[in-house]
């Protein structure tokens, strides 16, 4: 596939539960609020996470009259044919034609994948400019990038998924000359004794060194996540009484600004093109007068 213009961004890693598409979403809406022009993939056919969180969305705005950003989402459907290959190829013919329509036609692209590895995880990896990989904050989660030591957190033997990653990374130098420019990224960060996250901390750099990729500083364990899916809300949605029917608390507040450090730390590229489309929305915005109520208009008695 000939991938000009779009901006992939992949969120994968091969354990359930790591906060994929938690990630996946908040991103997606994040860039929204940039003004960029952001399409969505959901790859997991099976969860289909991102894809509830997506109709949540749609289905929260509707109900409370609400004017929120939406990405232009494409989900590959449960395919129920008993032949697991004719699904397999379903699954990627779909999103080989979702790619090519989304190329030129949005600034970023944000595929969530599943917590395994099929061919289309395969390939959605070998798209990635900048491919996410969101951790839980322990050593048994580590394990899911290279086996560590648990007394001095050396990695020993690098993980099926880090191998994954490392194939899809030749494969794609191979295609068009580009680099994958993965980062880790510590999700559900808790307090642990200071002796176990001293380990994390020193096994991940340990790691990130072995297979060349970084480390971002992560999200906090917060019970806000959960308590957000369903109305389909994110930490950067203006989180007012009007749509949370209360306040934010001040772990909305953290948990939006650890996100905004993490898009920094992602040092996503933003073009030309979509910088002045940004410009131009922002003076649009402060511009615009604030839309008339329908009383105003309504002539008098
Ligand atoms: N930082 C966090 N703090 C608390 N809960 C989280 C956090 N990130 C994700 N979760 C929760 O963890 C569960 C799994 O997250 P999810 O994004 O679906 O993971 P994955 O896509 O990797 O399976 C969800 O219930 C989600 O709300
Ligand atoms: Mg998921």
């Amino acid at each position: 596939m000939n991938r000009t213009g779009t901006h992939v961004i992949v969120i994968g890693n091969e354990k359930g539960g790591s906060g994929k598409s938690t990630t996946a979403f908040h991103l997606a809406i994040y860039l929204l609020y940039q003004g960029f022009r952001v399409a969505s993939i959901d790859c997991d056919s099976r969860q289909q996470t991102f894809t509830h969180y997506v109709r949540n969305r749609r289905n929260w705005a509707q109900a409370h009259d609400l004017k929120l950003p939406h990405t232009t989402h494409y989900h590959l459907p449960l395919t129920r044919s008993d032949s697991i290959k004719e699904n397999h190829r379903l699954e990627f013919d779909l999103f080989r034609q979702a790619v090519i329509e989304i190329e030129g036609h949005a600034d970023f692209l944000v595929v969530d994948t599943p917590g395994f590895d099929t061919h289309l995880t395969r390939l959605a990896h070998s798209l990635a400019d900048t491919l996410v990989t969101p951790l839980n904050d322990s050593l048994i989660d580590l394990d899911v990038m290279a086996h560590v030591d648990p007394v001095t957190g050396d990695p020993r033997e690098m993980s099926h998924y880090a191998r994954l990653v490392q194939r899809a990374r030749t494969e794609r130098l191979a295609i068009d000359g580009r680099a994958i420019d993965w980062v880790l990224v510590r999700n559900r960060i808790s307090m642990l004794s200071s002796r176990s996250m001293r380990l994390v901390q020193s096994a991940l750099e340990k790691i990130s060194v072995r297979l060349g990729c970084r480390v971002a500083e992560g999200i906090a364990e917060r019970v806000i996540f959960r308590s957000l899916f369903p109305t389909g809300l994110t930490v950067f949605d203006p989180l007012d009484d009007e749509l949370l029917g209360g306040m934010p608390s001040m772990s909305h507040v953290s948990a939006r600004q650890e996100y905004r450090l993490l898009l920094e730390a992602l040092q996503l590229p933003v073009s030309e093109r979509a910088e002045a489309r940004r410009a131009a929305m922002t003076a649009w915005a402060q511009s615009a007068s604030p839309p008339m109520h329908f009383q105003h208009m309504a002539a008098p008695p």
